[in-house]
């Protein structure tokens, strides 16, 4: 089992590290990274013009971002804040998908001066957009809620006909009209594709009820389409029994599918698909380091880390398992059972419960694993508790600080306070 989480470095690596950095600090490997984009880009290399689109919110940092940049991904941003990073990569053109969702018109205009490719998360939107931002981009797509046609939901975690998101059917119909209507030509469609679960085959069943709608909408509304984006959602292999989603295995699938209903010859352009899919390939590829700061003994054995909840909300927001490495004792037989915990005044601040693991020392480096998407990214200050640094194994084997820990005075820089910001050292 021990195998599929891997680690960067030993525990002499890691205390050079330390001596160097300090911890607690999240560290990206960047060759493993590009070698799993280049395998995902590979399987799906017979579509005529695959992309995969960055979701910048999995991990925003710029310097990731350009990593992906040069494996040809393009971006997809949902705020202001990710079109700005994603436009710092470029320099005289950008590849941007904007999926925003209750959006302010700010954000289109900006999204429409970087000609991104607008994705409408509501039907309400389009005329909102056109009455305030005038000329639409080059491209337009909708996002569709397709509840009305999955049965295979997964509905413990998650059922669309709760989601916030999306269009339904009949609203999709009525944006491409109104779109035709103000004379674009130029679309995509756009659904999430799996009810984060580890069935491959959902993931080919949605491919196939979005090409059997982009079929529908053609014949009625007599469009072309350019591409399906099969957006994100597959999930992840966290725990020691699960198995990870095979994209090989979905990329050929999906193409039977493809070839099945979708007949390029007798089309103006061929029928593109793009995916932002990140959670599911980015996983493995992030890990936060801590050193054991404080261990404790009352009904329950409890090992206090340097870093908190603050850093890695999953576990606490999901109740999600996240596997742990004690560096140095990675054979060692797993003795004790402990609650692995932050510093914050919140008792949810636990990283794992009742975890068995080889007995915990004082000065220890715990390995949190699978540290990547959708997790890190979702930090907060509760506690005024401050966010750790951000470290890339780059491919040569150098380490480089990609991010500094914040610190008390960018904490208070937003309020102005008597001598507040001066008594900070
Ligand atoms: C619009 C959009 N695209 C892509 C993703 C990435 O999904 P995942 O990381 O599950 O692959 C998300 C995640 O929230 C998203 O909101």
């Amino acid at each position: 089992m021990q195998e599929k989480y891997n680690l960067l470095y030993t525990k002499e690596e890691i205390q050079a590290l330390d001596r160097k950095f300090g911890t607690p600090f999240l560290i990206f490997d960047e060759k493993a990274l590009r070698e799993k984009v280049r395998a995902v880009n590979k399987a799906f290399s017979w579509c005529p013009d695959f992309k995969n689109y960055y979701a910048v919110k999995a991990h925003p940092n710029p310097y990731i971002l350009e990593i992906l940049k040069q494996e040809w991904c393009g971006m997809d941003c949902s705020s202001l804040g990710e079109l700005y990073l994603s436009e710092a990569i470029w320099n005289t053109w950008t590849d941007i998908m904007f999926t925003s969702n209750n959006t302010p018109i700010e954000e289109y205009k900006k999204a429409k001066q970087l000609d991104a490719i607008i994705n409408f998360d509501d039907i309400s939107h389009i005329d909102y957009y056109k009455d305030n931002v005038w000329e639409f981009p080059s491209v337009v797509c909708c996002r569709y809620n397709p509840w009305d046609e999955k049965t295979w939901w997964n509905d413990i975690i998650w059922i669309p006909s709760e989601a916030k998101y999306w269009m339904t059917k009949i609203q999709i119909f009525e944006a491409y009209k109104k779109f035709k209507d103000y004379g674009l030509t130029r679309f995509g469609l756009h659904t999430m594709v799996m009810s984060n679960d580890l069935n491959p085959d959902s993931l080919v069943e949605t491919a196939r009820l979005l090409l059997e709608l982009v079929v529908e909408i053609e014949q009625k509304l007599n469009i072309e389409f350019e591409f399906i984006n099969l957006w994100g959602g597959v999930w992840i292999p966290y725990h020691p029994d699960d198995k990870a989603v095979d994209l090989e295995y979905v990329a050929s699938e999906i193409k039977k599918v493809y070839d099945e209903l979708i007949d390029n010859s007798s089309r103006k352009n061929p029928l593109n698909i793009v995916m932002e899919q990140w959670r599911n390939i980015t996983w493995p590829y992030a890990q936060l380091v801590s050193k054991v700061r404080h261990k404790k003994e009352t009904y329950k054995n409890y090992v206090w880390l340097d870093s908190s909840m603050s850093d890695f909300m999953r576990p606490w927001v999901y109740g999600s398992y996240h596997h742990i490495t004690v560096l140095g004792k990675e054979n060692s037989p797993q003795t004790h059972t402990y609650d692995i915990t932050g510093s914050l005044c919140e008792n949810n601040d636990k990283f794992a419960i009742d975890r068995k693991l080889p007995e915990i020392e004082i000065w220890d480096y715990i390995v949190l694993h699978d540290a990547w998407a959708h997790w890190n990214a979702m930090w907060f200050n509760y506690n005024a508790k401050l966010k750790c640094k951000e470290l890339l194994l780059k491919e040569n084997g150098e380490v480089k600080l990609i991010k500094r820990a914040e610190t008390l005075k960018d904490y208070f820089s937003t309020t102005d306070y008597k001598n507040l910001n001066d008594l900070i050292k």
